[in-house]
Formats: C-alpha cells, structure tokens, sequence
C-alpha cells in the first residue's frame, strides 16, 4: 500500500497507507484527517479538498487538468505552484511517500 503523508498547517503530521486508486481526499477523509473538507465530494467542484504537493512529488503527480486548474483560482488560500486539488490526485505504488501539505483555509 502506497503511504501518504499529511502536514497540517501547525506542522502536525500524520502518515496513512493508502488503498491503491484511492484519492489523496479519500484517504484523508476515510481517516479523519482535519483539514480536508471535500464538500464535494470528490467532484473537483469545491475546491476544500486543496493540498500543497511537496516538490520532490511535483513532476510525479502532474498539472492539474483545466477544470481543476480553474477551482484552484478560486480556492479559499492562494494557489501555489504545486497547488492541486487532492481528490484529483490517485494513489498508486509511483506515489508512495507522497507528502501534502493542506492547505490553511479550505471554506
Ligand atoms: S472534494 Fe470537492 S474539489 Fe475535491
């Protein structure tokens, strides 16, 4: 099981296994983690579920797609560079080690 690692934003952290083909979101929530809201869902219509990939995961994870990329503007923080949408982001064995930072405000 790939494993994801959580950084709240008082620099708590929390590591999960995650099940393969799980979001980043899912897994979050299915372990309440705070911080991850996902009003949504998992639609990337929220925009609650927004994370910071760390940089040495950036390239791996990818760009967010065009919708995502317009949620993302209108996130409750600011967007940064490795901003993305955690129910967007699937978990596979290329992630394992993954670490997220969530972001401050989600709502
Ligand atoms: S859970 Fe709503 S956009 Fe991710």
């Amino acid at each position: 099981m790939p494993k994801v690692t959580y950084i709240q934003p008082d620099g708590a952290e929390i590591t999960l296994d995650a099940r393969d083909g799980d979001s980043v979101m899912e897994t979050a929530v299915k372990n309440g983690v705070r911080g991850i809201v996902a009003e949504c869902g998992g639609a990337c219509a929220c925009a609650t579920c927004h994370v910071f990939v760390d940089e040495a995961f950036a390239a791996t994870v990818g760009e967010p797609g065009d919708l995502e990329d317009d949620m993302l503007d209108g996130a409750a923080s600011d967007r940064q560079p490795t901003s993305r949408l955690s129910c967007q982001i699937k978990m596979s064995a290329d992630l394992d080690g993954l670490v997220v930072r969530i972001a401050p405000e989600q709502v």
